[in-house]
């Protein structure tokens, strides 16, 4: 942790000389901030919902005309024909997860997802049942491998177990969820966690536990909600055997948007393909419209599709994926570190005696968002915080989430945030 300025004179100096020297600061123009009074907000809340790209309108308008236009023919004749719009994410999604161009694809919503590889890859021993899952796993995520673990007949109380942090203690560690997975290697199947927590902001070992699960022969699968556009990503290098994510928080595809999933080539890419959920959108392209009585999955991630995809979210998601791949995983990141480790050393140095940052200090413990735990008068402080024009979100009991997102937010409005916290 670098030391933060000291006064909030300073604080705002510094954000401002550091918004001047920022290459990534014309980026702001091509995203839609949201208003507050005569003003923009202060938006730290891309954990929840990244912002509209200016380009979005223009993506969707696009395919709009072309149904207008074409009608039925917009399947195949436009220039971005929908029965392979979805190829158009392959290159961006790959850059964004760290996938080879098999592996990944944008399908479905996220739980959607989950559930498709959990039908897929928990296929549970009589004595290697167990699921691992991380502490504070979002209730989407228990309610699916809860729901998988009962179809299967099993009882979730002891299916499902819960790596937890030490007593005293917000997140997990590392060694521990390696110690954890080495003693109780006989009865594990599969390692379900989440790249960063939703309510912690803490980022897992993913190669770490990858490696941990594979030397005992357990899947290792990812939900990767509030991981991808925020950390960087290497899937395959890492040897993840599936995860997926949405594309509504960091990757600003919009409420609800198609969401993304990745599956290991090595089960993707088989002669023998694996079980699954199937539709014909996951069925080989060649012979789709034959309309044939058999499954034939298409090789990769792509055969786990089900259904035709809705065009229009895609084509959002489409123009915000674009700038990913204009900006680049790398620069991203080093701006963010920039940014949340600004928000981050003043927190801890100016306000220890009223908050508290959950999240790890260490930036490589940590995605861009903050948890901070308010210790007194914490609605009061984020009732402040929404007043003065700071989008951010709480969390029972008492905790604020501060997001602070390297595409669109400025060094200023991380001193703004700090402000209210300063008044409050
Ligand atoms: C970590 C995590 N998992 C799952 C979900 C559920 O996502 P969806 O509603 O897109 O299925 C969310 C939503 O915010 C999430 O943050």
């Amino acid at each position: 942790m670098t030391p933060g300025p000291n006064t909030l004179d300073q604080l705002r100096e510094r954000a401002a000389e550091l918004d001047r020297t920022d290459p990534l600061a014309p980026y702001r123009e091509r995203f839609h901030i949201p208003r507050h009074g005569d003003g923009e907000a202060a938006y730290l809340c891309g954990n929840s919902l990244g912002l509209a790209p200016r380009a979005a309108r223009e993506s969707v308008d696009q395919e709009l005309v072309a149904w207008e236009q074409l009608g039925v023919e917009g399947h195949f004749k436009p220039e971005r024909p929908w029965v392979s719009f979805h190829e158009l994410f392959t290159d961006h999604l790959c850059r964004v997860v760290g996938g080879l161009p098999h592996e990944v694809v944008a399908m479905n919503t996220l739980t959607v997802n989950l559930h498709l590889m959990l039908t897929t890859f928990y296929r549970p021993l009589p004595r290697r049942f167990k699921v691992l899952v991380g502490h504070a796993a979002f209730p989407s995520d228990r309610y699916a491998v809860h729901s998988q673990v009962a179809l299967r007949g099993l009882p979730p109380e002891r299916a499902i177990v819960v790596a937890r942090p030490r007593s005293g203690e917000y997140t997990l560690r590392t060694d521990d969820v390696i110690d954890f997975i080495d003693q109780y290697h006989s009865e594990l199947h599969l390692v379900l966690m989440d790249g960063v927590n939703y309510y912690t902001g803490e980022s897992i070992d993913i190669p770490a536990i990858t490696a941990a699960a594979h030397r005992h022969g357990i899947l290792a699968g990812f939900d990767l909600a509030h991981a991808a556009g925020n950390v960087p990503l290497a899937l395959h290098d890492w040897d993840v055997d599936f995860a997926a994510w949405c594309s509504y928080k960091y990757l600003n595809g919009g409420p609800g948007c198609v969401a993304g999933c990745f599956v290991h080539e090595r089960h993707g890419v088989r002669t023998d393909p694996l079980p699954r959920m199937a539709g014909w959108w996951g069925h080989d392209k060649a012979s789709r419209f034959a309309m044939g009585p058999d499954f034939v999955p298409i090789p990769g991630a792509e055969g786990w599709q089900l259904s035709n995809p809705p065009l229009f979210s895609l084509a959002a998601l489409l123009a915000s994926l674009e700038l990913f791949s204009e900006v680049g995983m790398d620069r991203l990141r080093a701006k963010s570190e920039a940014l949340t480790g600004l928000l981050d050393a003043a927190l801890r140095e100016r306000f220890a005696d009223s908050v508290e940052v959950i999240t790890p200090a260490d930036p490589a413990r940590r995605g861009c968002q903050l948890s901070v735990r308010v210790k007194r008068e914490a609605r009061m402080t984020f009732t402040a915080l929404l007043e003065r024009g700071v989008v951010c979100d709480w969390r029972e009991p008492d905790v604020i989430r501060l997001a602070p997102v390297p595409l669109y937010n400025r060094f200023a409005d991380v001193a703004r945030c700090l402000e209210v916290f300063a008044d409050a």
